[in-house]
C-alpha cells in the first residue's frame, strides 16, 4: 500500500504537469516556433535524483518484508505443511495431524503457516497472490514459506513455473477456516474413509478395488495404497477436482473419470477401460468419501 500511495504520488505530479504544460502551450497562430532549449543542468540533476530517492524510500520496506518472509518463522506454533509439487497437481501433508490431501489446504486463521516446498518431478511454483510470497518447489531441495492468515475464506493459487504440459491447469485453493472449523476439518480427514452408504457406491468401491485406480491413490482404510496420485480418503469433501479445475460434483467427476484427458490434456492419469455404469458407481463412491 506505501508503493501504491508513492506511485499516486508521482502519477498525479507527472500529469498534472503534463496538463498543465498541454494547456498552457499548446499552439496558437500568433505564437510562431517555439524556443529552443538543449538542456538544463539543474533539471536534468532533479529529475535524476527524485526518481533514485523515491526508489530508496520503496526499497526500505520492501527489504525488510524480504527478509522478513525469507527467514523461517519463529512461531513455535507453526502449523507446517509439507508441499509437493507434482505434474500437475498438489499434495499437501501434515505431518502433526498425520493428514494428506491435495490441491486444497485446509488452514485455521490467525496461526502462521510454515510450508516447506519440494518437488517430486521438475522445477514447480506455489503461489496464492493474496497470502504473499511466490516460491518455487526445486526438485532435491526444500525451500519454505510462511504466512499467517488474517481473515478466513477460499483463497486461489496457481503453479506459477511452466513445467508441462498441464502448467496451466494446475490450481489449488488454500481455505483458511476459523480455528473451530479447522478443528472439524482435521479431525474429519483424519479419520479413515467412510464406508458407501449405497448399493452404487458400493459398486463403485468394488470397481475401484479391482481396478489399476489402487496402484496410483491411497484410500486410508482400503486395501488402495497408491502413492502417485493424489491421497482420495476423503476426496468428496475437496470443492474441486483435478487441481482445481472442476466444481466437485457428480456429473464433473463422472466426466473426469471418463475422458482425463481430454478435460485437461496432459493428465497423467492412465484411462481405464470402464463401462458408463461402472464410471457412474466410481463418482458416487468417490463423492461419498467425505
Ligand atoms: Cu507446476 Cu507449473
Amino acid at each position: 500500500m506505501q508503493i501504491f500511495w508513492w506511485a499516486v504520488g508521482v502519477f498525479v505530479v507527472v500529469e498534472g504537469v503534463l496538463l498543465y504544460a498541454v494547456v498552457r502551450w499548446r499552439e496558437k497562430p500568433e505564437r510562431g516556433r517555439p524556443r529552443e532549449v538543449h538542456g538544463n543542468v539543474l533539471m536534468e540533476i532533479g529529475w535524476t535524483l527524485a526518481p533514485a530517492l523515491i526508489l530508496v524510500v520503496i526499497a526500505i520496506p520492501t527489504i525488510r518484508t524480504i527478509f522478513l518472509v525469507d527467514r523461517p518463522p519463529t512461531d513455535p506454533d507453526a502449523l507446517v505443511i509439507e508441499v509437493t509439487g507434482r505434474q500437475w497437481w498438489w499434495e499437501f501433508h501434515y505431518p502433526e495431524l498425520g493428514i494428506t490431501t491435495a490441491n486444497e489446504a485446509h488452514v485455521p486463521v490467525g496461526r502462521t503457516i510454515d510450508l516447506r516446498l519440494r518437488s517430486a518431478d521438475v522445477i514447480h511454483s506455489f503461489w496464492v497472490p493474496r497470502l504473499g510470497g511466490k516460491r518455487d518447489l526445486v526438485p532435491g531441495r526444500e525451500n519454505e514459506l510462511w504466512f499467517r492468515p488474517d481473515s478466513v475464506g477460499v483463497f486461489w493459487g496457481q503453479c506459477a513455473e511452466f513445467c508441462g504440459t498441464a502448467h496451466a491447469l494446475m490450481g489449488l485453493r488454500v481455505i483458511v477456516d476459523s480455528p473451530q472449523d479447522f478443528e472439524a476439518w482435521a479431525a474429519a480427514n483424519g479419520a479413515d474413509a467412510a464406508r458407501p452408504v449405497d448399493a452404487e457406491a458400493r459398486a463403485g468401491r468394488g470397481v475401484f478395488m479391482s481396478n489399476a485406480c489402487v496402484s496410483c491413490h491411497e484410500i486410508r482404510g482400503t486395501v488402495a495404497k497408491g502413492q502417485l496420485g493424489p491421497d482420495l480418503t476423503h476426496v468428496g469433501s475437496r470443492l474441486t477436482i483435478g487441481a482445481g479445475l472442476l466444481d466437485n460434483n457428480l456429473e464433473n467427476l463422472i466426466r473426469w473419470i471418463d475422458a482425463t484427458r481430454e478435460v485437461k490434456p496432459g493428465a497423467l492419469m492412465p484411462e481405464v477401460d470402464l463401462t458408463e455404469q461402472q464410471v457412474r458407481q466410481l463418482a458416487a463412491y468417490l463423492l461419498g468419501l467425505r
